[in-house]
This record gives C-alpha cells, sequence and structure tokens, in this order.
C-alpha cells in the first residue's frame, strides 16, 4: 500500500511524532530524536495506518484510541519499510534500524560508518550456523574483511575468560584501532562483544546486530556491555554505545519459542514502568505477537527502542531514570544468581521479578490490585513464570544475592516501583520485612517455579 502514494506531511505531528515528509514509497520511517511523555497511542496507530498507506501525523491527534491493537491481516509479500530509531547522544548518536533483510545489506551499513576493512563477526555457537555467512558475505561484498569470532552459547560465556579468548583472536587476526566488531547474537553476545569492543585497543567500534528478541528490544540499545562475575551478574562492563543496531526480523524466526517469551518478558516491563497504551495493546493483541507476525514484531520492537532510546537519551550513564528499567531486576537477577543462572532465562526470571515489584507497589505506591491482577495475567499469557517457591533456607540467599546487586546504596535495597501501569518511579527503599513478606509464595494461580540448588 505504500506504493505510488503521494504524500505531503506539512502538518503538526502533535507529541511524539514528528515523522519526516516523504513523497516516494516511504522505504525508511524515522521516529523523532526525542520524544515527550505524552499519551503514547500514536506508535501503535502509526502502524496500523501505515499499513494502509496514510500516515499518523496527518491524523493526529484528532484520530480515536480505539485504533489501539496490531494489524491482524496477513503478511504481504513485499518486505516491510525500515523503522529508524535514533539515540540521540551528541557524537555517539546512532541509529537502530527495525525490518526484514536488513543483515544482508549490513556491508552497506558498514561501509557509511567511515570504518576500517578488518572486522571481527563475534557470534555464539548457535547463532553461526544460521547467519554468520550472510553476515560475512554481505561484509565482505563491501569490501570489508571479516573473520568470525565464535564464544559458546549461554549466559555463561558471559566471563572474563570469555573476554580474553576473544581479545587473543582480535590480535591474531592483527584487528587495529579502525577495526571493528559486528556482535551477531542475543544479549548474551552483545554485552561480551560490546564489552570487547570497549576495551580492545582502548576502544573499537561496533556495531549490534541482536537476533534474540529480548536483545532487540533492550540489551542491543543504550550501550551497557560488559561481563559477570561469580560474585553477581555485569559486575564488570562499561558504557559504550554501538555505532548502528540492526534489528533483523527475519533473524527471530529460528528463535526457540522458550527464549522467544523470554524477551516477551522485557517488551512487557516497558508497558507496566514507561507506556499505559503499550501495556492495553498487549494485553489485546498478545496472541499475534506470539505468532511473530512481522508488521506487529516491527511496531512493538520499534516502540520498545524509542522508549529506552528516550530514557537513555536523558539518563545515559545511569544516574536515575534509567534505572526505570530494572524494574523486577532486583530480583531476578538475585533469582538467576542463586540458581546459578541455570534454571531461569533471564526473562523468566525477571517475569517472576516484576510481578513481585508489582506486589510491594501495591503495598508502598498504591498500584492498584486491579493492575497487579492484570499484569499477572499478562506475563502468564506469555507462558512466563511469575511465582516463585523457595523454602526457608533460599529465601535469606536470595536477599543476601539482591544485596551483592549494584541497585544497593548504603546497605539498602532500592526498587523501581509503579504507581499505575505506564508509571513507575525509582529510588524506593523497600523495608526488609516488607521484603520477606513479599517472598513467600501466596495462592499462585500457576504453579510456581522451584529453585533447585
Ligand atoms: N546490556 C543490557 O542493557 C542488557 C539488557 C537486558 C539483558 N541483558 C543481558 O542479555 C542477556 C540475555 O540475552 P538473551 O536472552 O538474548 O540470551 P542469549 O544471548 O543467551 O540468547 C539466548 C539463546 O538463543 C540463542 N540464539 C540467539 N539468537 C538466536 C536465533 N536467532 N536463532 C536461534 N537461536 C538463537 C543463543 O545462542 C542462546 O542459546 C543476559 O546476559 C542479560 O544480562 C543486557
Ligand atoms: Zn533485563
Amino acid at each position: 500500500m505504500w506504493r505510488g502514494q503521494k504524500h505531503n506531511f506539512s502538518a503538526d505531528p502533535g507529541p511524539g511524532q514528528n515523522l519526516k515528509a516523504e513523497t516516494r514509497r516511504p522505504k525508511e520511517v524515522r521516529t523523532p530524536k526525542s520524544e515527550s511523555r505524552q499519551p503514547q497511542l500514536n506508535w501503535v496507530l502509526f502502524g496500523l495506518l501505515s499499513a494502509f498507506g496514510l500516515r499518523v501525523s496527518a491524523l493526529w491527534p484528532s484520530a480515536a484510541p480505539t485504533a489501539q491493537t496490531f494489524d491482524t491481516s496477513p503478511p504481504t509479500r513485499h518486505s516491510s519499510p525500515v523503522r529508524i530509531v535514533n539515540v540521540p547522544l551528541g557524537p555517539r548518536s546512532y541509529d537502530i534500524k527495525i525490518g526484514t533483510g536488513l543483515l544482508g545489506g549490513l556491508g552497506k551499513e558498514c561501509a557509511q560508518l567511515n570504518l576500517g576493512k578488518r572486522c571481527a563477526i563475534v557470534s555464539d555457537t548457535n547463532v553461526v550456523p544460521h547467519f554468520a555467512s550472510v553476515a560475512s558475505e554481505a561484509l565482505t561484498r563491501a569490501g570489508f574483511e571479516p573473520v568470525r569470532v565464535i564464544v559458546p552459547a549461554g549466559e555463561t560465556a558471559k566471563s572474563l575468560k570469555t573476554v580474553a579468548g576473544c581479545y587473543d583472536q582480535l590480535a591474531a587476526h592483527r584487528l587495529e584501532r579502525k577495526s571493528f566488531i559486528v556482535a551477531l547474537g542475543g544479549g548474551v553476545v552483545g554485552d561480551l562483544a560490546g564489552f570487547v569492543a570497549a576495551t580492545y585497543l582502548r576502544g573499537i567500534a561496533f556495531v549490534q546486530i541482536p537476533t534474540t528478541l529480548l536483545a532487540q528490544v533492550d540489551s542491543s540499545v543504550g550501550g551497557k556491555v560488559g561481563v559477570n562475575l561469580k560474585a553477581g551478574k555485569n559486575l564488570v562492563g562499561a558504557f559504550y554505545q554501538p555505532r548502528l543496531v540492526l534489528c533483523d526480523l527475519d533473524t527471530l524466526r529460528t528463535l526457540p519459542e522458550r527464549e522467544y517469551r523470554s524477551g516477551l518478558s522485557e517488551v512487557i516491563k516497558y508497558g507496566i514502568i514507561y507506556d499505559a497504551a503499550l501495556f492495553r495493546a498487549l494485553e489485546r493483541s498478545l496472541p499475534d505477537l506470539i505468532e511473530r507476525q512481522n508488521k506487529n514484531l516491527a511496531i512493538v520492537i520499534g516502540r520498545c527502542c524509542e522508549i529506552k532510546a528516550e530514557i537513555v537519551r536523558q539518563d545515559e550513564t545511569e544516574n536515575g531514570l534509567r534505572a526505570l528499567l530494572n524494574f523486577g531486576h532486583s530480583i531476578g537477577h538475585a533469582l538467576e544468581a542463586i540458581s546459578h543462572y541455570g534454571k531461569f532465562l533471564h526473562g523468566e526470571a525477571i517475569s517472576i521479578g516484576q510481578l513481585a515489584a508489582a506486589r510491594l507497589s501495591s503495598r508502598l505506591t498504591g498500584l492498584p490490585s486491579r493492575e497487579v491482577e492484570r499484569i499477572a495475567l499478562l506475563f502468564q499469557r506469555a507462558g512466563l513464570p511469575t511465582e516463585l517457591n523457595l523454602n526457608a533456607s533460599q529465601r535469606p540467599k536470595l536477599l543476601a544475592a539482591m544485596q551483592l546487586d549494584k541497585k544497593v546504596a548504603g546497605g539498602e535495597i532500592k526498587f523501581v516501583l509503579a504507581r499505575r501501569i505506564g508509571k513507575a518511579e525509582f529510588g524506593h527503599f523497600v523495608p526488609l520485612a516488607v521484603l520477606e513478606q513479599i517472598l513467600r509464595p501466596a495462592q499462585p494461580s500457576t504453579a510456581p517455579a522451584a529453585v533447585d540448588e
């Protein structure tokens, strides 16, 4: 429906939708550099209207909120336009591109970044068979000389030992200051390869190609890179922004179901902390998203990236606002640590953590209990765990693990809590007694997850 349509978008787009005028079939859709925290209905609307060749900029703000649902029409044969979300950080600004078939254009994209010829594709053993050749060939076609650095799949690869192995390989392949790294994989590869890029030769450029839903909506954006120590997750790291993020929706096709659903946990998080309209859209159209329909995926991933970009723009190094993104993560990270990163996927652990944070919010910041129930239901419908079955000896371990987390200041555990769906606040001190009560299983509506040590 984009074909041959002429548009003249001089109308004031209204808050949050300062979309550029385009007169030809728009291949790229750029979102604003910064966006106010106004009602966030327009992104969903934009996705719907764009499917019919219309631009929300011409219609907003008069469009009715009832349009908040995903497009459920069958996929069209032509590829969808590329959405671009800019992360505006002055000289460290970069684009996140979201669409299909982007991996094949990797070389051309990199050619625009003024990088050296030599580069390393860092990827893991699961991802390499699917996508490394396409990435390699795309880079080679554009005149680059890529080498592959392959790490084991899984959270345990996020270690200093793997980092050292990567350094050795980069040095053996003589990567130099102008060389760059392509992080091809999920959040583990992105965090690890990003940390290697931040530190090898005191920093070389890197490009993120996130291949999990979690990485596309969260970990590839915002420049937090790092690895785990035995003492806890992400305890060594840096803020180091990529030069470009390519979210190729095609890469999600091969993602195992459990991993995909784990990514939905971060998607739901954005709705709880920042965007009630996103939360409502997820409630209505979760099944379409679970089916991984490209149009819906592009809209949802685009919206999550916009929110993350807006938060990171205001607080790149997490002195305040960025902490919102840690909703559910204090408990989630502790859970991952006491189960030795083996039982729960990250998204699963923070699903349990977010429910606990919602219950704390109900007690301490007035989140209505009806909204706690809506949150629980959405996680459950996404196939994610919400309850935890800790025995008497595990509870203190979880509390101890939480105290190792970076969100502890002066011995107090600080929480992100919600006042209502779509509005969260950071920096709430939670009394230990209340925390302990919350960690005791109530009357779960699904079987609680037990923690094996
Ligand atoms: N830096 C940040 O801001 C940030 C934010 C959130 C999470 N994280 C980190 O992200 C990590 C979790 O990321 P994740 O959930 O992507 O895990 P992951 O990177 O381990 O990927 C999950 C699994 O899927 C495989 N995989 C990846 N892409 C695939 C594909 N397209 N097809 C088939 N298999 C594929 C991987 O090999 C792995 O086995 C955690 O370490 C977490 O701490 C970082
Ligand atoms: Zn997370």
